[in-house]
């Protein structure tokens, strides 16, 4: 048993280096088994549930397309406008519906603990794909996964963290992931878009370093991994305030010049304006590497 087998995965918590080293183990396999054969019949039977309150893209999608590889089928729901929820029903029954139906259930939610809350009420594994401003921890997987691939270690890296820190989840997830690892953080955001105090504590307590500025220029000569994020546009009650902030950092051919030639430029996607497309084509992007990953590590 690798401690996982009809387990809900809620939380990067729940991990540690020998479980993080046995996921990324499967998805060098699952990225061979795609390369080789295009799919298999591993899951063949299987239902999944993707239930979806907010947009996705990658996410959705990766789970699905991770699924339909392995032999496996979905329901999915991606509209839930069109489902019973429009009609009121609640989260806990729209769950237990689901779970009649598949022995799995993804579900993103813009509310935080919404996929506890699911966890709770379902008897089946439930996986959270993202809790309104809370955690991302299949993100986090697949962004370690592909820190480890492109840069082949994780201990001793610096590792900055631009832009919106606050409503970020990637960036709450991953941070709390990485302290498994023994590297520095960098956290570069405008006053008001922080790192929140639950994650710092995180930090701290495991006994890491950090340094918080403002200035992405204090870091782009010596950071490892720049990942960058959204300014979440959704998350404001004061579109003032988001307007003020927007597009205070820009990942541009002028930034990169001052950039190592072995570091890695990462974003969760989708992008507005944070990464100019002139660095698309630049070796140091890994983004695209990142939702590539996500289907082998989902
Ligand atoms: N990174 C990410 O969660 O992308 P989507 O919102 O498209 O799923």
């Amino acid at each position: 048993d690798n401690g996982f087998y009809g387990r809900d995965i809620l939380s990067v918590s729940q991990f540690d280096r020998a479980k993080l080293d046995y996921i990324f183990g499967v998805g060098e396999e699952m990225r061979m088994l795609v390369e080789r054969f295009g799919s298999a019949d591993l899951l063949q039977g299987k239902i999944l549930a993707n239930l979806f309150y907010e947009p996705s893209t990658r996410t959705s999608s990766s789970f699905m397309a991770a699924m339909l590889r392995l032999g496996g089928q979905v329901i999915p729901i991606n509209n839930v406008q069109y489902s019973s929820v429009t009609k009121g029903e609640s989260l806990p029954d729209t769950v237990r519906t689901l779970e009649s139906y598949s022995d799995v259930i993804v579900i993103r939610h813009p509310e935080v603990g919404s996929a506890a809350t699911a966890a709770h009420y379902a008897s089946k594994p439930v996986i959270n794909a993202g809790d309104g401003v809370g955690e991302h921890p299949t993100q986090a997987l697949l962004d370690l996964f592909t820190v480890q691939e492109a840069l082949g270690a994780i201990d001793g890296l610096k590792i900055a963290m631009v832009g919106d820190l606050k409503f970020g989840r990637t960036v709450h997830s991953l941070t709390k992931l990485l302290v498994n690892y023994g590297v520095e953080f960098v956290f570069v955001s405008p006053d008001i878009l922080r790192m929140p105090k639950d994650v710092i504590d995180v930090v701290n307590s495991s006994g890491h370093s950090y340094v918080e500025t403002e200035d992405v220029h204090d870091c782009i000569g010596d950071a490892d991994v720049l990942y960058i994020t959204r300014v979440q546009k959704e998350r404001f009650t004061d579109l003032a305030e988001y307007e003020a902030v927007k597009d205070q950092y820009v990942v541009d051919p002028a930034l990169m010049s001052k950039a190592k030639q072995r570091m890695i430029v990462m974003h969760p996607l989708p992008r507005v304006n944070e990464i100019s497309y002139a660095i698309d084509n630049d070796p140091r992007a890994a983004y695209f590497d990142q939702m590539r990953n996500g289907m082998y590590i989902r």
